[in-house]
């Protein structure tokens, strides 16, 4: 499990050694935007909740240690598909409080609230900041929070939410935030009456959380399309659940696949979660056969990907967590490609580290325009945050050279050992404590988590 911050452990970077076309199967891992709010959900009831298939990522390393705190019991353990289990019964909760350096730590705690306001009538949390993708403002959670009858107070950089009982209602949602989306479905299933939410966002993750809650003995209804109708009930008991595989990891080793120019299975998929993704691939020339059945995907390179424009947009639209990796293969289409980011206020984070690679992107406001190039070159990057880390990996395994990533620990957010499975696809990815010391790059191949001989960085770094 991936130490929580605040341990500081010595800086590691990602050593990529470019022009491998990757080959062979892998199988995608539970989804993080499913666990998550889920594990949110768990403080609604006393009874015990099991997940299986759950991944292994950092940020629910921060969800466990916040219900911990919280006064819930965690516990891993390891399903026999060797894919981990979680067992949380947070029948004794001892705070209401989500401390201010987890909020800090992983932003979309805020869906806390809900499900405390629900069990407790009480919660306090801080404003999470905003992050590299956008200022990522709240406002439709207390909006929809206040609605159900909670009273809230911003004190400085807290916020405290009271409500004696909850009271279901109809809520509009300005935008269909899927954050809110969910706060609010949790915040409603122990109201009292009938709550109504439109608008709401449509992502399979939000499916997945009401098939968990109504497991619990809640009543939601209409996940998956704009609006959504809770029946408040009095409690919730327990339940297990099967979380369902990473739509956005399953993407990032498509893309894996086609920039590299390799042929990749991939395995636990559900391809109906991938639609928008899938024809913008088919569309750039990639080689899509998809197996619903048993649920695999078979990706494989043709030729040279073909430019193509795409708009990010709320589900089913092309995922915005998906357009940093697209970007990375756009900068080595055949042609020039108009990408829109409507999402997020500025997630092109990954722009100026492709640049550094050789891509020919512009950028105005959400606007980009990348100008395919053959072929990119290995460089020393920055990961700004997880999605835009994944897409300078997969365009450092497509560059000529080497390339040295900073920023790991985004990945580990998001991604289970990410370089690990990259390797069994043939992936030459190895992950070093930095600076280098005595050891690892004899003849150019550091080892995997060797410590490297002592070498000039800039020479070392340049190959
Ligand atoms: C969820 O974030 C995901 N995170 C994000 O994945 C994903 O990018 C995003 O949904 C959109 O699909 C989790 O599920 C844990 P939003 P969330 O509320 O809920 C604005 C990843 O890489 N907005 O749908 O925070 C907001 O600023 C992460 O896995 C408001 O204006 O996203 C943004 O522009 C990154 N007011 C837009 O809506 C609000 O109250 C969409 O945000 C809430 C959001």
């Amino acid at each position: 499990m991936a130490r929580m911050a605040g341990s500081r452990r010595p800086e590691q970077r990602l050593v990529i050694e470019g022009g491998v076309r990757l080959k062979g199967t892998v199988r995608v891992s539970g989804a993080k935007n499913a666990i998550l709010p889920m594990l949110a959900a768990t403080v609604l009831t006393s009874g015990e909740c099991v997940f299986t298939g759950v991944p292994r990522l950092r940020d629910v390393a921060v969800m466990e240690t916040i219900l911990r705190r919280l006064g819930a019991a965690v516990r891993w353990e390891t399903g026999p598909d060797g894919t981990g289990v979680l067992r949380v019964s947070a029948r004794n909760l001892s705070s209401h409080r989500v401390s201010e350096d987890l909020m800090g730590e992983m932003r979309s705690s805020i869906f806390l609230m809900g499900p405390l306001l629900g069990r407790l009538g009480r919660a306090r949390v801080s404003t999470p900041g905003g992050c590299a993708i956008g200022p990522r403002p709240i406002d439709q959670h207390l909006r929809g929070l206040a609605a159900l009858g909670a009273t809230i107070r911003q004190q400085g950089a807290h916020i405290e939410a009271e409500a004696a009982s909850l009271e279901g209602t109809e809520i509009h949602l300005d935008i269909p935030s899927v954050g809110a989306t969910e706060n609010l479905i949790m915040a409603a299933v122990l109201a009292r009456g009938t709550t109504v939410i439109r608008n709401a966002a449509r992502e399979p993750e939000i499916v997945d959380l009401q098939n968990f809650l109504n497991r619990l003995g809640a009543r939601v209804r209409g996940a998956g399309r704009d609006t959504i109708r809770i029946d408040g009930v009095r409690r919730l008991g327990g339940a297990e659940h099967a979380i369902i595989p990473d739509r956005i990891e399953a993407g990032t080793f498509m893309v894996a696949a086609a920039i590299t120019g390799g042929e990749v299975i991939l395995e636990n998929v559900i391809p109906e979660h991938l639609e928008a993704v899938i024809a913008k691939l088919r569309e750039a020339g990639v080689g899509i056969t998809e197996d619903r059945e048993a649920m695999v995907l078979r990706v494989r390179w043709s030729s040279r990907p073909r430019a193509t424009d795409f708009k990010t947009l709320p589900y089913p639209g092309f995922p915005t967590d998906m357009q940093p990796q697209v970007m990375a293969l756009a900068a080595v289409a055949d042609g020039t490609s108009v990408i829109t980011e409507s999402v997020f206020e500025q997630r092109f984070g990954h722009v100026p580290e492709l640049i550094r690679m050789g891509a020919r992107i512009k950028t105005e406001g959400r606007i980009a325009v990348v100008e395919g190039v053959e072929r990119l070159t290995g460089a020393a990057l920055d990961a700004p945050d997880l999605r835009a880390g994944a897409a300078l990996v997969l365009a450092g395994l497509a560059a000529r050279g080497r390339t040295v990533l900073r920023g790991v620990n985004h990945l580990e957010r998001g991604y289970e050992r990410f370089e690990e499975r990259l390797r069994s696809l043939g992936a030459r990815v190895y992950r070093l404590a930095w600076p280098p010391s005595v050891g690892s790059v004899a003849g150019g191949r550091p080892s995997e988590g060797g410590q490297a001989e002592e070498t000039s960085r800039a020479a070392w770094v340049a190959g």
